[in-house]
Formats: C-alpha cells, sequence, structure tokens
C-alpha cells in the first residue's frame, strides 16, 4: 500500500467514527434537544389535494404553532414510520417534539400536550369527525374523543368533546 492509500484509508476511518457516533446519539438520545428547540413547531405529512389538512394547518397557525408541512402521496407509510397504529389514522400525521399527532386535535389540546408532557407515543383523533378543527360543516358537529395513545398501542381518553363542545382556536 502507498503513502497516500493509507493516508485515505486512515481518513475515511477517522470519519466513519464520529458518523457511527452521531447516528448513535441520534437513536438513543430521542427527539428532546430538538423538542426543546423547536416547542412550538409542528411538522405535518399530508396529500396534497387535502382539503380539511390544509384547514387544520390553517388552525394551528392562527393558535400561534409554527407549522411545516409536507406533501405526500400516502400517509400511511408515516404513521407506520411513527409507530403509529392504523386504526388511530387519519388524513394526517403529525409531529409535535417527540410526540406523533393524528388527525384533527385540537390545537387547545397540542397546548395542553405540551404543559403537561405526558409518557404517551401521542394523540390522535381518528377518523374525521365532523366539527373538529378543519372539519367545520356549519353547525354539523359530531361527538368526538382526542385519544392519548402509549407507546405499547394502547389508548385513554385524553379530552371528550360534545356535539355541543366549542373549540377554541
Ligand atoms: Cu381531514
Ligand atoms: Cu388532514
Amino acid at each position: 500500500m502507498s503513502t497516500t492509500n493509507i493516508e485515505t484509508a486512515s481518513r475515511r476511518f477517522a470519519l466513519k467514527i464520529p458518523l457511527a457516533l452521531m447516528s448513535a446519539a441520534l437513536l438513543t438520545q430521542p427527539l428532546r434537544a430538538l423538542a426543546a428547540s423547536s416547542a412550538n413547531q409542528v411538522s405535518v405529512w399530508k396529500t396534497p389535494s387535502c382539503g380539511c389538512c390544509h384547514e387544520w394547518v390553517a388552525h394551528l397557525r392562527k393558535s400561534g404553532f409554527e407549522v411545516v408541512t409536507h406533501d405526500v402521496e400516502d400517509t400511511a407509510p408515516i404513521r407506520q414510520k411513527f409507530g403509529l397504529n392504523a386504526k388511530f389514522g387519519s388524513c394526517h400525521t403529525a409531529r409535535l417534539g417527540n410526540y406523533v399527532v393524528e388527525g384533527h386535535v385540537p390545537a387547545q389540546e397540542l397546548r395542553r400536550l405540551l404543559r403537561e408532557q405526558p409518557k404517551a407515543l401521542g394523540l390522535a383523533v381518528p377518523g374525521m369527525p365532523m366539527g373538529s378543527p378543519g372539519m367545520e360543516m356549519g353547525d354539523t358537529r359530531d361527538a368526538y374523543d382526542v385519544l392519548l395513545v402509549l407507546a405499547d398501542g394502547s389508548s385513554r381518553i385524553y379530552q371528550s368533546y360534545t356535539s355541543k363542545t366549542s373549540v377554541k382556536s
């Protein structure tokens, strides 16, 4: 091996170590640091033609959240990647810090989530209930629950909205 080759090889090796350390660090300390630096930022994955997704994003922005949207052909793989069971599925999947947010979750529940920091995977409003933020249809309102989804895949009711509950932005 010539000197140049050895140099190149050692340089490559030196480069590999920090990369390996970096990816290990990314895996072992989940997005805590990131969450702290962008507590108000929501990333949303949606399909480009989804009108109610657009409305939900507008609702979040109006409530003071910083929203970054990603248009994808199918949100199912995103949901799966974040570890959320398809039974909780709605039209869009979002990320708020370490949490997964699925469907038309009211902004006030996101603020509560940030305040309370429960040990959970995130929040979900499965399906697309009428009258939830982004799903306004005149006076038509469904009763629906915002679910707190735990890491083991179970869920409990975080907040119930009756057909009479008004959603503050
Ligand atoms: Cu929708
Ligand atoms: Cu949507």
